[in-house]
């Protein structure tokens, strides 16, 4: 069956096939996002981590629609204490529902979330590996390169793989080029790129890198891409 891949910006993105999984839902204040947080619908929320720029309108888009978000155990508590419903989770761990399963992988990376200018844990950042309807998707979250990689590939054979590449924060694009290899993916994605001019890349570096491994899909806000 097909699913459906519709980027919304940054790292942001609707996949659509017998349920609606949102990941990382910044998109009050997302340059690139094509749509209102008061727009958008889904069944559940996936959160990769505490930043403003994934953590993003979670909350706010939990409660309107009354569906859990999906995220590590300490964020998932932070979550929880705010209204919404939250499921928490942890490394290796599944979540299994009705019409897909959900499940966390580690990132290297940092999290922690700014609240009236005090800090608060968000637990440890992640990935999150999404099977539907037959597919298997890997949403990297902010990461740098990391072996392990090698795993989540041996593991779960993802079939499409999300992965940053703007640099400063996470990958780039020839990072990310050895991410693809490692993963043994055939469809890549790239995101976290063009937000703002610090994460300024161009998404045909990693497509010339990877000519003959793998398909680079380069998204346009809003254009859902077809899984077949
Ligand atoms: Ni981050
Ligand atoms: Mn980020």
């Amino acid at each position: 069956m097909t699913v459906k891949i519709t980027w919304l910006g940054h790292s942001t993105f609707l996949i659509e096939g017998s349920e609606r999984i949102l990941v990382d839902p910044f998109i009050t204040g997302n340059p690139t996002a094509p749509i209102k947080a008061e727009d958008v619908e889904c069944d559940v929320i996936c959160v990769t981590h505490g930043h403003a720029d994934h953590l993003g309108d979670a909350i706010p888009i939990a409660k309107r629609l009354g569906v859990p978000v999906v995220a590590i155990y300490e964020l998932a508590q932070y979550i929880s204490g705010r209204g919404a419903e939250a499921v928490g989770m942890n490394f290796g761990g599944t979540l299994h529902r009705e019409k897909s399963s959900i499940t966390m992988v580690p990132a290297f990376h940092s999290s922690g979330i700014t609240e009236a200018g005090f800090k608060i844990d968000g637990g440890l950042p992640g990935g999150f590996g999404i099977s539907m309807d037959g597919h298997t998707i890997y949403h990297a979250g902010d990461t740098s390169l990391f072996s392990d990689m090698k795993l989540i590939g041996e593991l779960h054979k993802p079939e499409v793989a999300m992965l940053p590449i703007g640099d400063l924060y996470t990958m780039n694009p020839y990072t990310a080029s050895i991410a693809a290899e490692w993963l043994g993916v055939k469809t890549i994605i790239p995101m976290h790129y063009n937000t703002w001019p610090p994460i300024k890349q161009d998404p045909e570096d990693l497509r010339r890198m990877l000519e003959g491994k793998a398909d680079v899909i380069i998204p346009i806000p809003g254009h859902p891409i077809a899984i077949e």
